[in-house]
C-alpha cells in the first residue's frame, strides 16, 4: 500500500487517546513500544479480515484436494486459480524473486518449499501449505499442515503438538504482553515435548505489507521485546523440529529451508489482531 494512502487513513482514523497514553506510560518505564504506524485502524482491520476470509478459503480448497500422487505444482494451481477467482492476489508470486504462488513444505522441509511438477505427494508425507493473500492492498497470512494418506504416529504427534504451540502462542498474545512472552510460551512447551524450535525464521507484523515489524521469534524471554498493543496485527507461525533446531537453505534454489539433520519439521500459522481484551484470529 502507498504511503500517501496510509497517511490519509492515519489522519482520518487516529489511534485512541487512552492507547496513546498507555504507550507513553510504558515507554517511560523503559519498555519497547511500537510506532503508531504499526497500529491498524478500523478500516484497515476490516480490509485484513476480508483478505483473511479468502486466504482461509484457499486453504480449505487445498484441503479438499490433497491426495497421494498429486504434485505440489497442482497445489500451486489450486491456490492461484481460487485466489484469482476471488479477485485477490497471491503475495508469494515474485516476492523477492520467489517463483510460485504458495509454499509447500514436505517432511524435513521447514518452510519456503517451492511447488514443482516433479514432486508428487507420497503416502505418509506431512505437508505445510502456506498461503498469503492480498485483497485491496491488505495482506492475510496463514498456513496449515495436511496428512497425505497414512501418516505415522510419530509424524502425527509432531503435527498436533506444533498446532498446540501455535495455540499457546496465541494465548500469550495478549495486550500489553510482549513478543518475548509469545516465544517463551511456545519454546517452553515445545522443549517439554522433546522438540526444538527454529530460531532463524519467525512471525511478523502483517497487514499493508507482507513482512512488517515486529519480528516474532518463537523462542524468547518473558517480558522482553516489543509490547503488544491493541491494533497490532502479527503472525505467529512456529516451526517445530523433531530433531535439532538447526536449518539449512538450499544452495540451488536459495529458498527451500530444511532441517540440517534431515528430521521432520512442522508449522502452523495464523494472522492475529491484538484487541483491548485479548486477540482475534483473522485467518480462522
Ligand atoms: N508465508 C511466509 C510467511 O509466513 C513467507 C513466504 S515468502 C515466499 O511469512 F516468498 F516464500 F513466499
Ligand atoms: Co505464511
Ligand atoms: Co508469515
Amino acid at each position: 500500500m502507498e504511503r500517501v494512502e496510509l497517511e490519509r487513513i492515519w489522519a482520518k482514523e487516529p489511534v485512541e487517546k487512552h492507547i496513546l497514553e498507555k504507550m507513553e506510560e510504558l515507554r517511560k518505564e523503559g519498555k519497547m513500544v511500537p510506532d503508531v504506524s504499526l497500529l491498524k485502524r478500523p478500516s484497515m482491520i476490516q480490509g485484513i479480515k476480508e483478505a483473511g476470509v479468502i486466504n482461509t478459503g484457499v486453504l480449505d480448497e487445498v484441503g479438499k484436494h490433497i491426495r497421494v500422487g498429486m504434485t505440489t505444482q497442482e497445489i500451486d494451481d489450486i491456490v492461484a486459480e481460487y485466489t484469482k477467482a476471488h479477485g485477490a492476489i497471491c503475495a508469494p508470486l515474485n516476492y523477492e524473486g520467489y517463483p510460485k504462488s504458495v509454499c509447500t513444505s514436505i517432511n524435513e522441509v521447514v518452510c519456503h518449499g517451492i511447488p514443482s511438477r516433479l514432486r508428487k505427494l507420497h503416502d505418509g508425507d506431512i505437508i505445510n501449505v502456506d498461503c498469503t493473500t492480498i485483497l485491496n492492498g491488505y495482506y492475510a497470512d496463514a498456513s496449515r499442515m495436511f496428512y497425505v494418506g497414512n501418516v505415522s504416529e510419530e509424524r502425527k504427534r509432531l503435527v498436533e503438538e506444533t498446532k498446540h504451540c501455535l495455540e499457546i502462542g496465541i494465548e500469550a498474545a495478549k495486550p500489553y504482553n510482549t513478543v518475548g512472552d509469545i516465544g517463551y510460551a511456545i519454546s517452553q512447551y515445545a522443549h517439554k515435548k522433546g522438540y526444538s524450535v527454529v530460531r532463524e525464521l519467525g512471525g511478523h507484523g502483517v497487514g499493508t505489507d507482507f513482512h512488517e515489524d515486529p519480528f516474532v521469534a518463537h523462542i524468547g524471554k518473558k517480558g522482553k521485546g516489543m509490547v503488544l498493543v491493541p491494533g497490532m496485527v502479527i503472525t505467529i507461525e512456529p516451526m517445530i523440529n523433531a530433531g535439532k533446531a538447526a536449518v539449512v537453505i538450499d544452495p540451488y534454489d536459495d529458498w527451500t529451508i530444511s532441517t540440517r539433520d534431515g528430521k521432520d519439521s512442522a508449522q502452523w500459522e495464523h494472522t492475529i489482531l491484538i484487541t483491548e481484551n485479548g486477540n482475534e484470529i483473522l485467518t480462522d
